[in-house]
């Protein structure tokens, strides 16, 4: 996965692709580079500085020529050739005139390499990038404008992309396409821009277009055009964009993570708010699919990856309670391969905050092909899965820039049990009293984690202790179970320590064995319906040496007894802490990962948006 973004007709070229690259860094970050065409040359920088490398590109670019009105960038996140400079993109044709930047997989890379060797193409790198630039290089030299020989290019390509293209002997046109990978177009007067996302020209352009699978688009100074595969004029759809540029900044904060942890009570309550009806139903505005549909499911099948993953096994807990339905959470990359069986009146939900997943939105896929009805949460409008799938509910979390996911789990959480109560209240598995109270616990959510994020303080003074430790397991118990696992996947995510998530209840089977004077357990205390047997696993782990951190409930007077060291959290129904019990684990991976260097929004070997397999 990478970030790619380019501009034509611009008095401001360089400005935009660097401030551009910048805000596509979570993208990946192992190299950047740009090309500038003017004059019948183009112009390359490329560096592979790893998170400082568009900060040294923009050194490079100090060398760069004067007034030229058009260029791409790109900001990668290595798959086929190592994170050095010369993969880096922008890739050149033989000529040296032909740039292109892309996002995605060319799969069949390796025979067209070949192919294109034996009539004589030199390569400069291993991506499977550079094939596409030699292939139009051919089909140009044939006297194909840039619109068709890369469009005829493409027809010889598998796998996926989001791609830009470049000829200096055509200065003033960009030619952009699109298949699985993200692609938006801009335009403002006199200029036209390419993103993979908004936010990277959030502030340049007026207006914005979304870019279908494998829809073309031509891009010069008075416009674009866009045509399909076969060559056919295709019009782009006008996206609504309400995302102000503070969005997507750090708002005053460090950095991204701690302004995303700190946004969490708007998260949840954006995302519950106008959802019900003067009647009391449960309503989702954007949600295509019918009551009837929904009356008539009969399995409930999540898949997502990583923190989604866990909001989605705390809404199998939801699910089930509430509307006594079956439900299934897969791993999304696993569920394609595993021959899935999809019944009639299967839901499958994917769960991603980008939508952008190449894991979830194949397994949607898969399963739309078996005839399941998809549903799409989602936090970013007009994703890919949120278009693809039959119906979508948004998260309201706003924009979530850091790699590590916060904001996005409590409002996937809060969304997903918003629909367990609406499948309940259809199914009727569930009083219209019992619906309310849950829906009054749901809405006092965002309440909670304001106090929690208020004692903040309590949990900086526990990390300062722990600085030396190395081993940490997290447990938990039914949800808990979930927020033990999202607990384990932050801390190692940004703190690059060893941590494990497990069902407490499961330890005694295995992992006992790792325990002893040293290791760090986080025991998840507050579900009230567990509490007696959290304990007793709390006290297996003490026996055998470890050093307890407890997230236990304001009236829990039984835990100081057991625990090293206690965090104290406000008491909901069982259903809810997830959204709060993650909030002091967030803010302990954040403040260890603080105390020990590193760097919390952009962690080592990851990026935000996955969109490779
Ligand atoms: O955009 P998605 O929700 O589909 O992303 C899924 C995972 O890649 C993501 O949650 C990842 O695990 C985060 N880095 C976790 O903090």
């Amino acid at each position: 996965m990478c970030g790619i973004i380019g501009v034509v007709g611009s008095d401001e070229t360089l400005a935009t692709l660097l401030q551009g690259l910048q805000r596509l860094e979570y993208r990946g970050y192992d190299s950047a580079g740009i090309a500038l065409v003017r004059a019948g040359h183009t112009w390359r920088a490329r560096t592979a500085a790893g998170t400082e490398s568009v900060a040294a590109l923009r050194v490079e670019c100090e060398a760069a020529p004067q007034n030229c009105r058009s260029g791409i960038g790109h900001t990668r996140w290595a798959t086929h050739g190592a994170p050095e400079a010369e993969n880096a993109h922008p890739h050149l044709d033989c000529s040296g005139h032909v740039a292109i930047i892309h996002n995605g997989i060319i799969e069949n890379h390796a025979e067209l390499r070949e192919e294109l060797r034996a009539r004589g193409h030199l390569f400069t790198s291993v991506t499977d990038t550079e094939v596409v630039a030699h292939l139009v290089e051919e089909l140009r030299a044939r006297g194909l404008e840039l619109l068709d020989a890369v469009r005829q290019a493409l027809l010889r390509v598998r796998g996926a992309f989001a791609i830009a293209v470049m000829d200096a002997s055509e200065p003033d046109v960009i030619v952009a396409a699109r298949r699985i990978s993200p692609l938006v177009v801009g335009t403002a007067p006199g200029v036209c821009y390419l993103a993979s996302d908004v936010p990277a020209i959030l502030d340049r352009a007026t207006a914005f277009y979304a870019v279908n699978d494998d829809e073309i688009v031509r891009l010069g100074p008075e416009g674009f055009r866009a045509v399909d595969l076969e060559g056919a004029p295709v019009r782009l759809r006008q996206l609504q964009i309400d995302w102000d540029l503070e969005t997507a900044e750090k708002g005053g904060y460090d950095d991204f993570m701690s302004k995303e942890i700190a946004e969490q009570p708007d998260a949840v309550r954006a995302t519950l708010l106008d959802r019900r009806r003067r009647d009391g139903t449960i309503a989702f505005d954007e949600l295509r699919i019918s009551d009837q549909e929904l009356r008539e499911v009969r399995r409930v099948v999540l898949v997502a990856c990583g923190t989604s993953l866990h909001a989605a096994q705390v809404a199998k807990y939801a699910i089930e309670r509430w509307a006594r339905l079956s439900v299934d959470v897969d791993i999304a990359s696993e569920y394609r391969y595993r021959d899935p069986v999809v019944e009639i009146g299967t839901l499958v939900i994917g769960v991603s905050q980008s939508g952008e997943t190449i894991d979830t939105i194949q397994a949607t896929r898969e399963a739309q092909r078996r005839g399941a009805r998809v549903v799409a949460i989602s936090n970013i409008v007009d994703s890919s899965l949120a278009r693809e799938a039959d119906a979508v509910i948004y998260t309201r979390a706003g924009l979530e820039v850091s790699v590590a996911s916060t904001k996005a789990f409590v409002a996937q959480v809060a969304a997903l049990e918003l629909l367990a109560l609406r499948l309940a209240q259809l199914r009727e598995t569930l009083t219209p009293e019992e619906i309310e109270s849950l829906l009054e616990g749901l809405h006092d959510v965002s309440g909670h984690i304001a106090t929690v994020l208020s004692r903040r303080g309590d949990v900086d003074a526990v990390a300062a202790q722990l600085l030396d430790a190395h081993d940490y397991f997290f447990i938990g118990r039914h949800v808990g179970f979930p927020t033990a696992l999202e607990g384990a996947l932050k801390l190692k995510e940004i703190t690059y320590l060893h941590a494990e998530g497990y069902a407490a209840g499961e330890l005694k089977h295995g992992p006992l064995a790792l325990i002893e004077p040293g290791v760090i357990v986080v025991a998840v205390t507050t579900d009230v319906n567990m509490h007696e047997k959290i304990l007793s696993n709390v006290a297996e782990v003490k026996a055998r040496g470890a050093t307890v951190i407890a997230v236990a409930t304001d009236d829990d007077d039984q835990i100081d007894a057991v625990a090293d060291f206690v965090v104290r959290v406000p008491a909901t129904d069982p259903m809810f802490t997830p959204m709060i019990d993650i909030v002091p684990l967030q803010l302990l991976a954040y403040s260890l990962a603080r105390g020990l260097g590193r760097n919390v929004d952009r962690p080592r070997n990851l990026a935000k948006t996955v969109t490779v397999e």
